[in-house]
């Protein structure tokens, strides 16, 4: 599709959006893991366009700041006062170097919806038909505020669009909207725009009122009518972010669920577009998976799990638990209620269990640390257990300490093991023990009080209670009874 590449693609993002009452810029709120423009521009790279422009004007300094870190190939232009969409793009062509020789392709910021596939079919439309214009239209159920499409009788050719504001009772009938994405002649576009005039009711320069002139000077203007109208829905509020949050949520679990996950509840499970999955893997209800989150064959997540860019292998199974920047081996096993902190790495067939939390620890094949436990800064070997209770003491209240285990070892419960410290191979540690030496391969360590019975204690320091009547009881009754 290389004849219709266009030159340039601008993206108008220099309104304020007031309607979201927000210290952020509308479009810097996110939907499944993008901002509204980082949505836009993921669209307009499917056009490979010579430059991609961003229009920036409110709150400037944070949007530019945003686009350099999610694509430093943008360029933006300044539009200083909103003074209209006209005068946007004639910002952005001025920013370009004046004339653009080929498509310009002008889309909204605030448009998160619109997919690179219908600017491909009107960027090709635009060429195929040799259009000076072609805009992209909706018929859509309600047109308030809306840009309408008027057309030379019904089906015609679209003759002017007219605003909402300075439309008359009949046009405001209409219901085919302007998108307010456009594929423009270049040359014929900053030609037309040195003619646009702002005697309108909000005295702007409207990027609109170059279709008439266009026409009126003899131009092809043509239309693209898009197959989905919610698709160019521009967010102007919290609940059309809520609702187009909603919509693409549903698309990419339903391109999920068609390339074969199971997702059993898509109402309570959300995922962001950086998201992806192998065949057979099963995603329970009431989980988030966000970032580089990778779920492996027939892994399996949920119910209510968070993961942030973590990866799930084959056939693992997480449950009810929390991940930031993890690596689940294949077939182990995570949870109920456990937390994965960054650089925990479970290998294969591991586990970590019920409250266990786990920061910057490489766990080995098979081995479990089924309970209660903390485990940071360690690595650990195969096949070994860790007992319930266990805390990796990894901070002296200055720096933090590496403890090494290592393989088929079976440590105790309640076990401190006080960093830095290394247990060696197949080596034994008692419950309730501190570790604070390094334990050789194969020995017992034992680090802990000797017990000691004071007999008839409660008999004399607490007469008559029902501890001490108890006490009597038992030391009366035949022993090996029972
Ligand atoms: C515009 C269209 C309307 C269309 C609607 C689709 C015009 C005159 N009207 O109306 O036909 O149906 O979009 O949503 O074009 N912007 C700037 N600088 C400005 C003004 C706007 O960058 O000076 C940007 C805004 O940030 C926004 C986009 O242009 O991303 C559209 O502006 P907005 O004010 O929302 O236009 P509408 O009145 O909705
Ligand atoms: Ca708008």
């Amino acid at each position: 599709m290389s004849s219709s590449r266009p030159a340039a693609v601008v993206v108008l993002a220099a309104g304020e959006g007031t309607r979201m009452k927000s210290a952020t810029p509308k479009v810097l709120h996110d939907i499944c893991g993008r901002s509204l423009v980082g949505h836009v521009l993921a669209a307009a790279s499917e056009l490979a366009p010579e430059s991609l422009i961003v229009v920036v004007g409110h709150a400037r300094e944070k949007v530019v700041g945003h686009l350099a870190e999610i694509d430093p190939d943008v360029r933006t232009a300044v539009q200083a006062e909103q003074n209209g969409t006209g005068h946007a793009v004639r910002m952005a062509l001025e920013e370009l170097g004046g004339d653009v020789d080929g498509t310009v392709v002008v889309v909204c910021g605030d448009t998160p919806l619109l997919t690179g596939e219908t600017l491909l079919t009107l960027a090709s439309a635009h060429s195929a038909d040799g259009n000076a214009v072609t805009v992209l239209t909706a018929e859509v159920p309600d047109a308030t505020g809306y840009g309408r499409i008027v057309r030379d009788g019904a089906g015609g050719a679209v003759t002017a669009i007219v605003e909402h504001k300075d439309a008359s009772d009949s046009q405001r009938a209409i219901r085919e909207i302007n998108s307010g994405v456009f594929a423009f002649d270049g040359r014929l576009l900053a030609d037309a725009l040195g003619k646009v005039r702002t005697d309108n009711s909000q005295g702007e320069e409207y990027l609109t009122d170059v279709l008439g002139i266009l026409r009126e000077a003899g131009h092809r203007v043509g239309a693209a009518v898009a197959a989905d109208h919610r698709e160019i829905a521009g967010i102007n509020n919290r609940v059309q972010l809520a609702e187009a949050r909603r919509i693409l949520n549903d698309r990419l679990l339903t391109r999920a669920m068609l390339a074969g996950v199971s997702v059993l509840d898509p109402a309570t499970t959300w995922v962001d577009v950086t998201v992806t999955f192998e065949q057979d893997a099963i995603v329970h209800p009431g989980t988030q998976l966000q970032g580089a989150t990778h779920l492996a064959e027939g892994a399996e997540v949920g119910p209510n799990c968070r993961l942030k860019d973590t990866r799930v292998g084959a056939g693992a199974r997480v449950d009810n638990t929390v991940a930031d920047t993890a690596e689940v081996g294949p077939q182990a096993k995570v949870g109920p209620f456990a937390y994965l902190r960054p650089g925990t790495r479970i290998g294969l067939k591991a586990k970590v269990g019920t409250y266990v939390e786990t920061k910057n620890a490489t766990i080995g094949e098979g081995t479990k640390i089924p309970h209660l436990s903390y485990v940071g800064d360690a690595t650990i070997g195969e096949y070994s257990n860790i007992g319930a209770a266990s805390v990796f003491v990894n901070y002296d209240g200055q720096d933090k300490h590496h403890t090494t285990i290592g393989s088929h070892c079976r440590t105790g419960s309640d076990n401190m093991f006080v960093a830095p410290v290394t247990i060696g191979d197949g080596a034994y540690t008692a419950a309730g023990s501190v570790i604070t030496k390094d334990v050789p391969p194969g020995s017992l360590a034992v680090a802990r009080g000797q017990q000691r019975n004071i007999e008839g204690w409660v008999a004399r320091k607490r007469p008559g209670s029902a501890a001490a009547k108890a006490a009597e009881t038992a030391s009366r009754e035949p022993e090996g009874e029972g």
